[in-house]
């Protein structure tokens, strides 16, 4: 779909819906767009709002015909909710139900007039973008014939600008939104997709494409290089499969950036039936979206070359199959990592870890990066713990904690840390090897997978990402759609651009409206 910022004064609108955004209140603000607008059309809002036949609540809609008042045939209400919560997250999720809806009735264009907003307008236009392009998210590809009634003829969709100062800004918050929502698209697609098609050769084919179409370099390390490297615990967990494993490494180099690279480790398990470990039949099938934190590394990847982001940034994703057969590791193996550290197999099913192990291992030694985060669905338990509604976080790094924190609070993809103290990691000493894979009781789970992890790290400022819960959902949100999440990359997105900036920015909070910046000068431009 195409995102056009223009100049049109809303009555004059040339498009088959004008969307009103209108916050829980029973009047309109006199002298406001919406006031002069609702002036044309005959007081029509005015009716809707005092009879309470819309109430303005979140996500809420009225569809009214215009009769010829203005030039758009249809006017939508689109509810921001209580004033005093109006976040940014309020405008992507109302900016999809604006969407939605649209789709639903078939027409082919959309306008929306952004509504007064606390914030400077390249947010307001960014935070529009991403919602009506993650909210009309749909995997089509595995569909021989249409399904459900939305007609999706939704092609155009035009932001409504006040003034051309206004304009720039919006124009690169757009930008700015195409580039995350298609990151967040992409790996929502990866990770929707099944087991059979997405394998650990298309997620390195999907790395090398991305390089292709952007400024990054790829580079995949195959059994062989694997085998050089060491890395016996990816091997291990990889030799069960008949499908060959890979290690995806995305660079992002620009001109100039000499410092220690920040690397990013998503793992990517591309099916994971637990292998001699074997999980439970019951909802087995999801367990396609095991390479979700893969598919995050590759979008935020994507999204920070376009972006034009100033700092150097490598993504790494250890990609593998788990299966069980004759040549499956077995509970009761040792591994050894590429760190050199003996890990003994308890449990076939805690393979995330043993791949992440050698990724990180590989980050450290060959790359020694000034930070680390890594992305994994890695447990059950953080399901357990925090639902879908929160990433479980750990790590030994407290200003990037505080970070994510911050960031994740602005993307709406919140994180929660949980401890990482020393007594846990005493639960994964091995009789026979190093370390083990799994402690002995049901305890902890999350954190037993986060002291695994941190074995691997050594002094390299380290945060890990639980994502099992949140990199899913069962039912439809405004700008989710059941199924993979894509959860992740505007919150990296967000978190790397704060540490280039210095300060976090609260959620919707902002100071006065800034000049329009192009994305790839934002940083330079901040810094004079
Ligand atoms: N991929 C799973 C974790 C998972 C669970 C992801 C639910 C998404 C939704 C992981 O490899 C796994 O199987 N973890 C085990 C660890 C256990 C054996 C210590 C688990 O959580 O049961
Ligand atoms: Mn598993
Ligand atoms: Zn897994």
């Amino acid at each position: 779909m195409q995102v056009v910022v223009k100049r049109d004064k809303p009555e004059l609108v040339a498009t088959d819906v004008l969307a009103v955004f209108l916050r829980q209140e029973r009047t309109l603000p006199s002298k406001s767009v919406v006031a002069q607008l609702d002036a044309r059309l005959g007081g029509r809002i005015r009716d809707y709002l005092e009879s309470g036949d819309f109430s303005g609540a979140l996500n809420s809609t009225a569809l009214m015909r215009t009769g010829g008042t203005i030039q758009a045939p249809r006017v939508l209400l689109v509810g921001l909710g209580k004033p005093e919560a109006c976040t940014i997250d309020v405008l992507r999720q109302a900016s999809a139900t604006a969407a939605t809806a649209a789709r639903r009735v078939g027409v082919s264009s959309m306008a929306l007039l952004p509504p007064a907003y606390d914030v400077e307008p390249g947010e307001v236009g960014q935070a529009l973008t991403e919602g009506a392009l993650l909210g009309l998210y749909a995997l089509k590809k595995y569909k021989t014939a249409p399904e459900n009634e939305d007609k999706d003829n939704l092609r155009d969709l035009h932001i409504l600008a006040s003034a051309s100062t206004v304009q720039r800004a919006l124009e690169n918050g757009v930008q700015r939104g195409q580039i995350l929502a298609a990151a967040v698209n992409l790996a929502r697609d990866l990770s929707n997709s099944p087991g059979n098609e997405v394998n650990p050769s298309y997620l390195a084919q999907t790395a090398q494409e991305i390089a292709a179409r952007t400024t990054l370099s790829c580079h995949v390390l195959d059994v062989n290089g694997m085998r050089e490297h060491q890395m016996g615990c990816l091997l291990g967990v990889a030799q069960g499969s008949d499908q060959p494993p890979a290690f995806i490494i995305l660079e992002h180099a620009p001109k100039g950036a000499r410092e220690k690279p920040i690397v990013l480790v998503g793992k990517g398990l591309t099916f994971d039936s637990g292998g001699i470990s074997i999980k439970p039949a019951a909802n087995m099938e999801d367990m396609k979206m095991d390479m979700s934190g893969g598919a995050t590394v590759l979008g935020t990847m994507q999204a920070l070359a376009q972006l034009g982001y100033p700092r150097r940034v490598v993504g790494l994703v250890p990609s593998s199959e788990n299966l069980p057969s004759g040549n499956a590791v077995k509970p009761g193996d040792i591994l050894r990592a590429m760190s050199g550290k003996t890990v003994e197999v308890i449990n076939t099913d805690a393979e995330g870890r043993l791949i992440l192990a050698d990724a990180l291992a590989y980050a450290v030694q060959e790359l020694k990066p000034a930070c680390i985060v890594d992305l994994a669905t890695l447990t059950g338990a953080v399901v357990v713990a925090l639902g879908s509604h929160a990433t479980g976080m750990m790590g030994t790094d407290k200003p990037m904690m505080d970070r994510l924190r911050a960031a994740g609070d602005y993307s709406a993809e919140r994180v929660w840390e949980l401890p990482l103290f020393d007594e846990y990691s005493k639960q994964i000493k091995s009789d026979f090897a190093d370390i083990k894979n799994v402690s002995s009781g049901r305890e902890a789970g999350s954190i037993i997978g986060g002291a695994f992890l941190k074995e691997f790290v050594g002094d390299t400022p380290w945060v890990h990402l639980d994502i099992a819960g949140t990199a899913w959902t069962r039912e439809n949100r405004p700008y989710i759609p059941k199924g993979a999440t894509g959860v992740g990359i505007r919150l990296l997105v967000k978190a790397l651009e704060d540490m280039v900036e210095g300060a976090t920015q609260p959620a919707a909070k902002s100071e006065k409206p800034k000049a329009a910046a192009k994305p790839k000068a934002k940083a330079a431009a901040k810094a004079s």
